[in-house]
């Protein structure tokens, strides 16, 4: 990023369940990294400028002002390079409070917003809705009505909401990829409560003049990332020899995006994006989740020494989930053309090497999966499992 007095507004939040993470979770932490690797010259001169809220990063985690919550939270703030960059700032409080947010607009006079925060996970949306209308309907109407008050009158701001090509449902096998123009048809409670925050967003863009961007993305991997989601989970039970639990036949497909690239597309919609747009993005390679289990099972296998085939031992077929979306695809050409945007990761070397940083990061993933985590994966998928099927 080359912007030389902007502040960006960073929504992570920083626990999961009850259970703080030890750095900012997921993409969010990538495109912190992402920025000071960019920047990080920039920042250093904002600093001996004086100018005091040059680049910070703003964090607001969703714990509370005191408890271990919050000390891990902090923490998780001072995680990556203490050493570098401006101080991160963290406030107490989601995006859901108010108060906290107006406060924040007014306190630091905000550049932009990247507004990554949200309930993400569907089936803890099919489970239980609170959460995922409070954070991604209320949070973001919280956030983009603070923006609209915050820059009445000027110009140069951009609110980035980054959001989920689930919003458009599923494709059958022939189907052309999501387009832009493509119309909404979320099939999941999360994909109900992403579409929502993707018209409050474009509502406040064409009503109230706010400077927004929509940023729909396929699925992400990479490093950090929970282990909910599907890749992390199985590479590590993978490691750790325990079922791998694919949902039905597994040939759902998806169009797997790294997170570095998924970075870098956020960055190039701050810098160059045209307001009112919407981007999609996605990776190139679209594959059935039991093609992925069984690569992963591989390079398990490959990094541990194992004899072939043995980790693809551990695979059983469990119910499938209510509604789940056959395929996703995503057609990026509007992004690639107009942004000069395309991905740089190939999720065949990639795939190998996010196993090998996952075995090195055991301490970080037993570190998150903790009490909440495996309640969750208990109700999740025991008494779900089926036995091994032939595909
Ligand atoms: N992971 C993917 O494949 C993917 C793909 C497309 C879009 N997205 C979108 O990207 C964003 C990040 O996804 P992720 O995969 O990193 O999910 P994640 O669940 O790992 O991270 C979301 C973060 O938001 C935080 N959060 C939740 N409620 C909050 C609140 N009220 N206040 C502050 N923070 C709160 C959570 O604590 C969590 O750390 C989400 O908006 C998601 O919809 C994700």
């Amino acid at each position: 990023m080359t912007a030389n007095s902007k502040i960006v507004l960073h929504h992570v939040g920083g626990r999961w369940g009850n259970h703080p993470f030890p750095r900012p979770p997921a993409f969010a932490g990538d495109f912190v990294e992402l920025l000071y690797e960019a920047d990080i010259d920039a920042i250093a001169a904002m600093h001996e400028a004086g100018k005091d809220h040059a680049n910070e990063l703003i964090v607001i985690p969703a714990c509370l002002a005191d408890g271990d919550g919050a000390h891990l939270c902090r923490k998780s703030c001072q995680y990556r390079r203490p050493d570098r960059g401006a101080p991160r700032r963290l406030p107490q409080g989601g995006i859901c409070d108010v108060g906290i947010i107006e406060h924040l607009f007014e306190a630091y006079r905000f550049d932009f917003v990247v507004h990554f925060a949200a309930e993400s996970h569907v089936d803890r949306s099919i489970r239980s809705l609170q959460s995922f209308l409070r954070t991604n309907i209320e949070g973001t109407r919280a956030l983009v009505e603070a923006a609209r008050r915050a820059w009445q009158g000027e110009v140069g701001h951009r609110f980035i909401h980054v959001s989920t090509d689930e919003v458009f449902g599923d494709l059958a096998p022939g189907d052309p990829p999501f387009a832009e123009t493509s119309p909404y048809r979320p099939s999941s409670p999360y994909a109900a409560s992403k579409a929502s925050a993707d018209h409050l967003v474009r509502a406040w863009q064409r009503t109230y003049g706010l400077p927004a961007i929509v940023i729909n993305s396929g699925n992400n991997y990479g490093p950090w990332q929970f282990p909910e989601k599907l890749i992390p989970l199985m590479i590590l039970s993978a490691i750790e020899n325990r079922e791998l639990p694919v949902y039905g036949d597994g040939l759902q497909v998806r169009n797997w995006l790294h997170v570095s690239d998924h970075c870098r597309a956020i960055n190039a919609v701050i810098e160059r994006g045209e307001v009112g747009s919407t981007y999609l993005v996605g990776g190139d390679s679209a594959l059935p989740n039991l093609e992925v289990v069984r690569r992963i099972c591989q390079a398990v296998d490959a990094e541990l020494g194992r004899a072939a085939g043995t980790s693809e031992k551990l695979i059983r077929h469990v119910t499938d989930r209510p509604g789940h979306d056959r395929r996703y695809a995503v057609n990026s050409s509007f992004i690639r053309d107009s942004l000069d945007w395309h991905p740089l990761e190939q999720f065949e070397i990639a795939l190998p090497a996010l196993v090998r940083w996952y075995l090195q990061h055991k301490d970080w993933a037993d570190t998150v999966r903790t009490g909440a985590y495996r309640r969750n994966f208990e109700r999740q998928y025991k008494g779900r499992i089926l036995g091994t099927m032939s595909p």
